[in-house]
């Protein structure tokens, strides 16, 4: 592989575990308002984002390329209230679908078609992504202000649960 898409690879590997870190962090802020549900999701995302990171890690080893780890950004830890958190969220998730498309112009650069194949699993992850998350701040948004409706809502996001993703 080409060493200047091998160090893009690599960046993104620290992006998605970064991520990972996000969403623990945000984890932790849920587990301190006693939101369950909430909180499951965020696990849920939590795996997603490692998945995604273990994903491009042995892609490069099947490739023959150098994994190199790099320290993970501090992420923040408190937020105003959780429409303000799942404002981050989907802010975060649109700024890594713009990491992956700057990514795939590497690889379009070094004329390496297979990564660029490997990683349209990762654009189309972003599209769910997104969309999942902006579903979530606008129910979100209806129901802050009910405690009733907040409750119900969260039992909602208790169901959800992390299926590995079959990458590439
Ligand atoms: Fe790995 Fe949520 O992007």
């Amino acid at each position: 592989m080409h060493e200047k898409l091998e160090k893009a690879f690599n960046d993104q590997i620290n992006k998605e575990l970064y991520s990972e870190y996000l969403y623990m962090s945000m984890y932790a802020y849920f587990d301190r308002l006693n939101l369950q549900g909430f909180k499951n999701w965020m696990n849920v995302q939590m795996q997603e984002e490692h998945a995604h990171a273990m994903g491009m890690f042995n892609y490069l080893h099947e490739r023959g390329g150098k994994v190199v780890l790099q320290a993970i950004e501090k992420p923040e830890t408190d937020w105003a209230s959780p429409v303000e958190l799942f404002e981050h969220v989907l802010k975060h998730e649109k700024y890594v679908t713009s990491l992956i498309n700057s990514l795939m112009d590497v690889a379009d650069e070094v004329k390496d078609r297979a990564a660029v194949s490997f990683l349209d699993w990762y654009l189309k992850e972003q599209v769910e992504e997104e969309a999942n998350v902006s579903k979530v701040l606008k129910t979100l948004k209806m129901v802050c202000d009910d405690k009733n409706s907040l409750y119900m809502f969260d039992k909602e996001l208790a169901a959800r649960v992390f299926n590995p993703p079959v990458i590439g």
